[in-house]
This record gives C-alpha cells, structure tokens and sequence, in this order.
C-alpha cells in the first residue's frame, strides 16, 4: 500500500488523472472501474480537460461503477448511472455502451448482481479502480461487516452513510435504504486500486484503513492485502496518521522509474 499525502484536491486529481493517463497509453482498451461521490471529482474534471485540450482518447475504454442505489426510477439524477455520466462519461469520448452499472432497478436482483460480476469478467478484469472511503470505511457500499471475499450483491446502508449521502437528496427520507455493491473481493480483483480521500471528515477512516487491523469492522482495511494499493490524501485526511512524516519522506525519494 502506497500513501501519498499531498496539498489539496487539485493535486490529488493531476495524480490520479496520471495514472488514468499512463494506462490509457499503455493499453487504449482499458477497463476503468468508477467511484461516484465527491472524492473522485478534481480526477473526472482533470480527466475531461485533457481530453478536451490534449486530446486523451477514451474511444476503446470501458467503464464499470463501483455501486448503484435500489429502487430510484431509472433516469432519476442521483441514480449512480446518472452521476457517472454527468460527472465523467458524458465529458469524454468514451462509448455510451461501454459504461455499465449495477441495475438497481432489476425484478431479479441476485440475477443482475451475478450479471454484472459476468460483465465485468468479460471485459477482461478492471485495470485501474477508483475509490472513494465512507466516514464508517466503507469502500464501494460494503459496510463494516461486510465480507472480505464479497462479491457484487445486494447491501443495505448504515444510518451514518444515508446521513453523509443526504446531501445530494432534498431530505434524508429520500435515501434509498439498499444498493447493489461491487464486493470486496470484486473490487481487490482490480489490477491497481486508488482511494482518495479529502478532508478531516476522513481522517479517521484513513487512518483504521491504513494502519488499523485488517477487519470488516473498516471494510477499506482490506486494501492492506491488495498487491497494489495507492491512497491519496489531503494533509486534513491524512492528519491522523502516525506514520505520516514516513509516508512523505518514501513519496519525495521514491525512485523516479516506479510511477504510481
Ligand atoms: C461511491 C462509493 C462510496 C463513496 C464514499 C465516499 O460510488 O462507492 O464508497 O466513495 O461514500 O463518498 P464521498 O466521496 O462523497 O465522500
């Protein structure tokens, strides 16, 4: 797991928007695998402004979101497949039918969450996963107790999370009390990982994922196992990490041919 703690959210996004970049190069027909919420924003609007000024390609790329709510009417604004399209997809050349979310909508439920672990599979895997963290450490919807081997399935939400998500609803009462979720053994199968999290809201979030037990109490802490894990944080994230000074002296001497 690789920390890295920088000034603010615009460094954060030029960071993630790199590595997004460096893999697009590398291999056009990417699998990107898309967080909704705040944190991945300054990466989408990063991401967009270089395709629009440095023509970025996203022509062969795939997206898949990591989660959708249950029960919101299709089309409705705050459907995650509607946040993902108007936040990021909408604002590249990535092809509509190459964008895929859980259907939270679906009469069979277990079915679609089976489809999509299928869809995800036939892609070829996901290469680079963006993530958010919850205040409860929660990656994706798994909340604490959730397994550490989980698939794609059906979750329903902690209080604290319909609380923090309430924001982008006209009340609390709007929140959907179940979502479909990439499990955690979905989401480790990623190739490469990146969470970020801004904010002293997180601070102890990022602090039980990076240095607490790996346990389902902080469903986050199972990053500690994945082979490449990169955390980005803000210093207010990051403000209740013992090994911080550690983590800053590894990112200013890292050697320069290891990229993220
Ligand atoms: C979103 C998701 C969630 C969020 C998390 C943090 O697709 O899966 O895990 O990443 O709730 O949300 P923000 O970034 O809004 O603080």
């Amino acid at each position: 797991m690789e920390i890295v703690i920088l000034p603010g959210s615009k460094q954060i996004g030029a960071l993630a928007a790199d590595a997004v970049e460096d893999l697009l190069r590398r291999k056009p027909d990417a699998v990107l695998g898309l967080a909704t919420g705040s944190s991945p924003l300054p990466v989408y609007d990063e991401l967009a402004r270089r395709h629009e000024q440095d023509g970025l390609d996203f022509s062969r790329a795939h997206g898949f979101a990591l989660d959708e709510y249950v029960g919101l009417e299709p089309g409705h604004p705050q459907s995650y497949r509607e946040v993902i399209r108007r936040e990021f997809t909408d604002r590249v050349n990535i092809a509509p039918e190459n964008v895929h979310s859980p259907d939270g909508s679906a009469a069979d439920i277990p079915a679609a969450c089976e489809a999509y672990e299928e869809a995800i599979k036939a892609a070829g895997g996901v290469d680079l996963q963006l993530l958010g963290v919850g205040t409860d450490g929660h990656i994706g919807f798994n909340e604490p107790g959730s397994s550490l081997v989980s698939r794609t399935r059906i979750k329903s939400l902690i209080e604290q999370t319909r609380r923090d998500n309430s924001r982008f609803f006209k009340s609390i009462h709007d929140v959907p009390h179940h979502v479909l979720t990439q499990g955690l053994g979905t989401i480790m199968d990623a190739r490469h990982v990146i969470l970020i999290a801004t904010g002293a809201q997180k601070a102890q979030a990022v602090r039980d994922l990076v240095e607490g037990p790996v346990a389902a109490i902080c469903a986050a802490s199972v990053l500690q196992m994945h082979p490449h894990a990169t955390i980005l944080v803000d210093e207010a994230a990051a403000s209740s990490l013992r090994l911080a000074d550690y983590y800053r002296h590894t990112y200013d001497n890292k050697p320069g041919w290891q990229g993220l």
